[in-house]
């Protein structure tokens, strides 16, 4: 699945993939609110995955390479990466009580990770395909199976 592949493709096919759940709950949550309420379930902890997966291997690996850690672009997206989590939760507490007024909240949320995604892609992860190997990011491929479940399987009121 990761073959050969760039950080920049993986990561933004996983945006891709996480932006057709949300849909799918957006969808579906005023007339199957059962399918809907499985979309989110499986978006927050994809999301929660992938927020785990840039800070702990790709972030860091690239502070490392480059020794900006304190500057250069990763504290800014850790920074967006609390406010996405935030938005998730006020959308999960309103999931978890059935209650469907979550429009404003969808949008909030839509609008910080349609620009957060935008800087990801264009600027951030070629950055990263830029500074390191195709062994180094194999490697990163290989720890993302070895994160365990309870860093990111949060879901949903259960924590
Ligand atoms: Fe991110
Ligand atoms: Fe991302």
């Amino acid at each position: 699945m990761t073959e050969g592949k760039t950080i920049r493709e993986f990561f933004e096919q996983d945006h891709d993939r996480l932006d057709e759940l949300f849909t799918t709950f957006q969808q579906l949550k005023r007339s199957d609110f059962a399918k809907a309420e499985q979309a989110f379930k499986e978006f927050k902890v994809g999301l929660q995955r992938h927020i785990v997966w840039e800070e702990d291997l790709l972030f860091s690996l690239w502070e490392k390479k480059t020794g900006m850690s304190d500057s250069g672009p990763t504290p800014a997206m850790r920074n967006e990466h609390r406010q996405i989590g935030q938005q998730l939760e006020s959308i999960n507490s309103k999931v978890v009580n059935q209650n469907m007024d979550s429009d404003q909240e969808e949008e909030g949320l839509l609008n910080l990770l349609s620009s957060h995604n935008r800087k990801e892609e264009r600027a951030l992860y070629p950055a990263i395909d830029q500074v390191t190997s195709a062994e180094e990011r194999k490697v990163v491929f290989l720890n993302m199976n070895n994160i365990p479940e309870e860093r990111y399987n949060l879901c949903c009121g259960q924590h």
